[in-house]
């Protein structure tokens, strides 16, 4: 079997996220190549050569360039914040490598226009933006059943993407916080999930029209080496800097096909976690989902007797159901971390196929057109066309 040589470029949060992805893809599934971990590359050498040692890379470098033109690397894999994203992945097209590229894609769309352009003009090679979230059992079935007619035709998107970890006005400004290292707070960071499923799920967006708001104007600056996502810790000095993106946007969308759906997105919202949920209103039927209890899928249909109809909560971990026949006998339920392993199984069988996988980074450009349309909207107080 064919190895794939991996060089990944940043290792916290994501970084271990795809490093176990990566470690299990062709052990719970039937992959067409063996992924390596070649060389992670960070910031610091103690830390990442420690990281390296714990999470089984073989290699460890201080310079993602020298990770991109390396000879033997074959997939370049972007788990840094966005600001990185666009000069990484351009240098990793040109180099003629594969790309697994964290979301949101860029900060900009002219930067994810060019990135989808460089890809268009190099055919023989994936790319790929990890919206994780499409490849849970939960969210397969949901497409399943509404490829199989059993939701109708689609209404309605009430999509709400959730969390409360910088509620603490103390929290400090890590890189999230700040619009030339995030280019959006929640609206890029969790909306852009939002906007990927519902594109996958329901289609098209064709118009926005959005409400921003910002709750903490400053905060004290960061430790950067020991911060990083959902976790903040402050800089000896004391001195505060501002916020310059917004704390939560809620967007309204037209669809192409005529449904209407709605994007709440917010990291105030004290209790929720990482409540990242749809429901979806069609003429036979509805599907509801929060990644909170990701193992189930609610379902109401009109097709039951009037009598009989209510939500009915399916268990998603039947070996049947999408991805599920790697794993558990029925009703012991995988979590979060899987879904990368689906990514990572589904981009090497690509890359050794010859085929694309979905989101890739045409979609990432109109995921980005569509979030910041979304921004525009809220600054202008008017709706806009895509
Ligand atoms: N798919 C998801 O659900 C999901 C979840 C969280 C984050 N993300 C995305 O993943 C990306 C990374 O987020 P994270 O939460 O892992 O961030 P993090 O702050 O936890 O880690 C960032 C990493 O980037 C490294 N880094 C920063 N600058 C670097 C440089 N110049 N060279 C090499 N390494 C550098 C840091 O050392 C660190 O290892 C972001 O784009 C984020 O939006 C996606």
């Amino acid at each position: 079997m064919k190895n794939l040589n991996i060089g990944m470029i940043g290792y916290k949060f994501m970084g271990k996220a795809h490093t176990q992805a990566w470690a299990r893809a062709g052990q719970v599934f039937s992959i067409d190549a063996r992924p390596i971990l070649h060389t992670v590359c960070g910031k610091t050498r103690g830390a990442v050569e420690a990281f390296a040692s714990r999470w089984g890379w073989n290699h460890t470098s201080l310079d993602w360039r020298e990770v991109v033109d390396h000879p033997e690397i074959d997939v370049i894999d972007i788990c840094v914040p966005q600001y990185l994203h666009f000069d990484i992945a351009l240098a990793a097209l040109q180099a003629g490598k594969h790309v697994f590229c964290e979301k949101p894609l860029t900060l900009t769309v002219d930067q994810a226009h060019i990135l989808s352009e460089e890809a268009q003009s190099r055919p023989e090679l994936v790319h790929y933006v990890n919206h994780n979230y499409r490849r849970l059992p939960a969210v397969g079935l949901a497409k399943q059943m509404i490829d199989q007619g059993k939701v109708g035709r689609i209404y309605h998107w009430r999509g709400a993407y959730l969390q409360d970890w910088i509620i603490d006005p103390q929290f400090p400004l890590t890189w999230h916080l700040r619009k030339e290292t995030s280019g959006m707070g929640p609206q890029g960071d969790l909306n852009s999930h939002s906007v990927d499923l519902a594109r996958f799920l329901v289609g098209d967006i064709t118009a926005v029209t959005c409400m921003a708001a910002n709750f903490i104007t400053q905060r004290p600056l960061p430790d950067e080496a020991a911060s990083g996502t959902f976790s903040g810790t402050r800089d000896e000095s004391g001195a505060v800097g501002e916020v310059s993106v917004e704390d939560a946007a809620f967007m309204l969308a037209r669809f192409d096909n005529g449904a209407l759906g709605s994007f709440e997105t917010s990291r105030f919202a004290a209790g929720r976690k990482n409540y990242n949920s749809f429901e979806i209103y069609g003429s036979r039927g509805s599907l509801m989902f929060n990644f909170e209890r990701m193992n189930e899928l609610e379902f109401y249909s009109m097709d039951d007797p009037p009598e009989e109809r209510g939500f009915k909560t399916i268990l998603v971990t039947e070996s049947e159901h999408p991805y599920m026949s790697g794993w558990w006998p029925p009703g012991h339920g995988i979590g979060y971390e899987h879904t990368f392993v689906h990514a990572a199984a589904d981009f090497i069988n690509a890359v050794v196929r010859g085929e694309s996988i979905k989101p890739d980074f045409h979609d990432g450009l109109q995921i980005q057109r569509i979030l910041e349309a979304g921004l525009e909207s809220a600054s202008r107080g008017r709706e806009i066309k895509l």
